[in-house]
């Protein structure tokens, strides 16, 4: 059956949690590069609402600003006081009819704590609801440990009857394992009736949403409890020891799909992705790896052991190993690492090589080039089919401004080069050992800036005598000596 579209989805983001012990608020906490809020609000955009509607109240500016930067469709409902998750939503039904909204139809409502939660999971609660015709119907999940939630009470004959929060229930209801999961689809003109209409008489003097289920139970409407599939999608998080539960939870989901989709993942225990991380076919992820944010990785690419990438792009079968990376683009068939750091801004172009502690940061290797050894390279352009000699130092900052270097095509550099810019190589141009570059080469010139080696012979005799560095060298001497003896007598 397919479902409607929602008229609204709520989500209730106004309250501190204390137990996070944070200046943060609880629902900006992250997990999997995104904060538990916006996971709940992605798995709310599945069902492609008419509206959403955030209420926010503790730390609200914080909340506002994360919103205005990720979720700028959502509107937000203050609720200025924390009296409750019912005063919460009255907050957010009262700021729709400000709006002018008559909410008619279903309204989705969901906590921001809940981290794990799946739009399907919605879809279905949202399907359940419609095709029962119910006034509420509360997704409720059975957990191996009910405490803290609120309790699923049934009458005999097995009809739901009312939700009792942990702190109001007797003992036998708390002994009840399904709980409520603490979404809700309800018929919109329904919620707007009830939750005018709910008390504070109960142990936190807080108006409950889930006291609408007896409300609307005893007004002669339907309501219903729908079974959630997978206890762990509903778990809300209340402290740091949840959040590092979620985290790891929603990394195992997300590492199982793209295992399903044909990448090899060495040991998911140690390998961390983000929910927008995408990875091709064939593509082997090293233990100890980190992809974060926006990164993807194209088919047959080798990444990791080691590796940190935000924001980057790796293309196909390139190997990408002990690489720190951020806002970079590997290119495809080229190899990075081990140890290099890549910063933004970073176009590593195909077949190239950057090798062992190498520092980029707003530059282009071009295709087929080559970095290998100990070197830092800032705002360059650097050609195809280049070598950079080991050791070598793109000097982009003279302590006020920056400038670029750019090196042509197919030229070869030194070892232990300085490249002062703005300075410009020509194609196909040599630079020697040691050069200070400090004036543009000409195209297939030969650059060389060090002065003619002077040797001052017996310094180190007369210096430093007694050294073992003065002794080497006497025994030297006189080895030298004995081989020059012995060949005249040949
Ligand atoms: C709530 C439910 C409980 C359910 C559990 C599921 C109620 C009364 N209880 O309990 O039945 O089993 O979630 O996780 O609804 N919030 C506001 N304003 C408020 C109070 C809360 O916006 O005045 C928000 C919080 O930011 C949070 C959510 O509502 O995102 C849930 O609040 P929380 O205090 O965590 O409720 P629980 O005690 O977990
Ligand atoms: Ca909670």
């Amino acid at each position: 059956m397919s479902v409607s579209r929602p008229a609204a989805v709520i989500v209730l983001a106004a309250g501190e949690g204390t137990r996070m012990k944070s200046r943060l608020p609880k629902v900006l906490h992250e997990i999997c590069g995104r904060s538990m809020l916006g996971h709940v609000l992605a798995a709310a955009d599945e069902l492609d609402p008419q509206r959403t509607v955030v209420v926010v109240g503790h730390a609200r500016e914080r909340v506002v600003q994360h919103l205005k930067d990720t979720a700028p469709a959502v509107s937000t409902a203050v609720q200025e006081e924390q009296n409750g998750t019912g005063h919460a939503v009255r907050m957010a039904v009262e700021e729709l009819a400000a709006q002018g909204v008559t909410l008619s139809g279903t309204v989705v409502l969901a906590y921001g704590d809940t981290p794990m939660l799946r739009g399907r999971t919605l879809s279905d609660l949202v399907e359940a609801h419609e095709s029962d015709g119910n006034a509420v119907t509360v997704l409720s999940a059975e957990v191996p440990d009910p405490a803290g939630y609120g309790r699923v009470v049934r009458d005999a004959s097995g009809a739901f009857t009312c939700i009792v929060e942990h702190a109001d229930a007797t003992p036998e209801q708390r002994a009840v394992g399904e709980i409520n999961s603490g979404m809700y689809a309800f018929d919109g003109a329904h919620l707007a009736s009830v939750v005018g209409r709910l008390s504070t008489d109960n142990a936190k003097g807080e108006e409950y949403i889930t006291d609408a289920v007896a409300i609307l139970r005893g007004d002669g409407h339907r309501v219903g409890a729908s079974v959630a599939r997978e206890w762990t999608e509903i778990q809300g998080v209340n402290d740091r020891v949840q959040l590092a539960e979620a985290r790891r939870m929603l990394n195992d989901r997300l590492l199982t799909g793209h295992m399903r989709a044909g990448v090899t993942v060495v040991d998911p225990a140690s390998t961390w992705v983000d929910a927008e991380v995408e990875i091709g076919p064939d593509t082997v992820v090293e233990p100890q790896t980190q992809l974060l944010g926006r990164t993807s990785v194209a088919e047959g690419a080798v990444v990791g052991p080691g590796c940190r990438l935000q924001a980057t792009r790796v293309g196909a079968d390139a190997v990408v190993r002990h690489v720190v990376a951020d806002d970079a683009e590997i290119g495809p068939g080229t190899s990075v690492g081990p140890y290099a750091y890549l910063r933004p801004g970073t176009v590593v172009e195909p077949a190239a090589k950057i090798g062992t502690f190498v520092e980029v940061k707003n530059s282009t290797v071009g295709e087929g080039a080559k970095v290998p050894h100990l070197t830092y390279v800032g705002d360059a352009d650097i050609g195809a089919g280049v070598n950079i000699g080991a050791s070598s130092v793109f000097v982009n900052y003279n302590g006020v401004s920056k400038n670029r270097t750019t090196i042509g095509d197919h030229a070869r550099t030194g070892s232990d080069n300085t490249f002062v810019a703005p300075v410009h190589v020509g194609e196909g141009a040599y630079t020697g050992a040691g050069t200070v570059v400090r004036e543009d080469v000409p195209p297939g010139a030969l650059a060389v800036s060090a002065g003619k080696q002077r040797n001052i012979e017996g310094w180190v005799r007369r210096k430093r005598p007694g050294s073992a560095a003065a002794e080497a060298a006497e025994q030297a001497a006189g080895e030298g000596a004995e081989a020059a003896e012995r060949r005249d007598e040949q």
